[in-house]
């Protein structure tokens, strides 16, 4: 069999139902990410090829996120971007959620991920002046019930993704075999993705994109301090853990001091996320590991996909070597059935 051409490095690979519906070369979606997915990261994404999504609730007011968008819109030249929408537990965190909802269609986004229970209100709002959304969950009877109130895709994350994965503990390519047979609107599935060998895998379940968080922390226009990028690049998969699964809701983080002394909380009879104080905020990952690079302090979101990260470099990089890699793996599934005259 030929050696296949290798495409230009921002030529579309693959053409997807959420390729298409997002209006992207490449079918990759960056996760929202609390405090970290800014314009500067998002811009650098979407420029890649892929589509990602801005965290409203990272910006202290309205103003600041408007101009967040601004800048996004400035800096992707007319690309679509997109912003998540993430539903917290608090419900006195989500008064500002319509608000958020219409800012970011007044200034043209079209593109929403929610995560949270009974999201079909925030689908109805941004249906009706013209958005679409994916909403993310870890359950696949969760996503269904997103695709019987109307979500236009679907995304599923396994425990291996970094942040909050709630009570599931099954990988992203169980639930994702499990729930395509039951899925009309297309699926991306999440969690522990890192090489494009993975993407190619999950094209091949039936998946039309993956969702990627972890991965892209390591990248220069990430803004957290470079000594915490260098240390996650430094990291093994094992360097992952669950923090606070206790409370019920458990925390895939960074394994650092924190999580040691959270642990040592536990055992001593805390479970909720009020009896850590200040330890179970994302605020003290913030201040201290984001911005001042201690990778010691804070609980800080990370699954295992760091141990596919070995240098702090752009995103379009990270993005090539995918793509490239990706494409290898089906080339390989093509060479297996050619061999067996398929
Ligand atoms: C640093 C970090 C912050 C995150 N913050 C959010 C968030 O605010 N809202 C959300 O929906 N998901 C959040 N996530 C989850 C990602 O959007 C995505 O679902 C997950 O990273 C995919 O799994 P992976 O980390 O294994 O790639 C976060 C993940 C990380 C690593």
């Amino acid at each position: 069999m030929k050696a296949p051409v290798a495409p230009a490095p921002d030529a579309p690979v693959f053409r997807t139902r959420i390729t298409e519906l997002f209006g992207i070369r490449h079918p990759v979606l960056g996760g929202g990410l609390m405090w970290l997915s800014d314009a500067r990261y998002v811009a650098a994404l979407v420029n890649a090829g892929a589509m990602a999504f801005m965290t409203p609730r990272s910006y202290p007011d309205l103003a600041a996120f408007r101009q967040a968008l601004r800048d996004c819109a400035e800096q992707t030249q007319g690309r679509p971007f997109g912003v998540n929408l993430t539903q917290s537990r608090r419900a006195s965190e989500n008064a500002w959620m319509h608000a958020w909802i219409d800012l970011a269609l007044e200034q043209g986004v079209r593109h929403f991920e929610t995560v949270g229970p009974s999201p079909g209100a925030l689908f109805d709002r941004i249906h009706a002046r013209g958005g679409i959304v994916i909403h993310k969950s870890a359950f696949v009877e969760h996503a269904l019930k997103a695709q019987e109130a109307g979500a236009d895709a679907v995304a599923l994350v396994g425990t291996e993704a970094g942040g909050h994965p709630g009570t599931n503990e099954l990988p992203a390519f169980v639930l994702g075999a499990l729930a395509l047979p039951r899925l009309r609107v297309p699926l991306a599935l999440g969690g522990g993705i890192g090489s494009g060998r993975q993407l190619a895998a999950a094209l091949a379940l039936g998946a039309d994109a993956v969702l990627m968080g972890t991965r892209f922390l390591v990248c220069d226009e990430v803004w957290a301090h470079d000594d915490y990028k260098r240390h996650l690049a430094a990291q093994p998969a094992e360097a992952s853990t669950l923090a606070l699964r206790s409370t019920g809701n458990p925390w895939r983080v960074l394994h650092n001091a924190t999580v040691r002394e959270t642990r040592r909380m536990e055992s001593a009879g805390a479970n909720q996320y009020a009896d850590f104080g200040t330890l179970a905020t994302g605020r003290l990952g913030r201040d201290r590991g984001y911005a001042e690079g201690d990778w010691d302090t804070g609980l800080l979101s990370m699954g295992p996909a760091v141990g596919f990260a070995d240098a702090v470099e752009p995103v379009h990089r990270v993005m090539d070597r995918l793509m490239a890699d990706a494409m290898q793996g089906s080339v390989r599934l093509a060479a297996l059935m050619s061999a067996a005259g398929a």
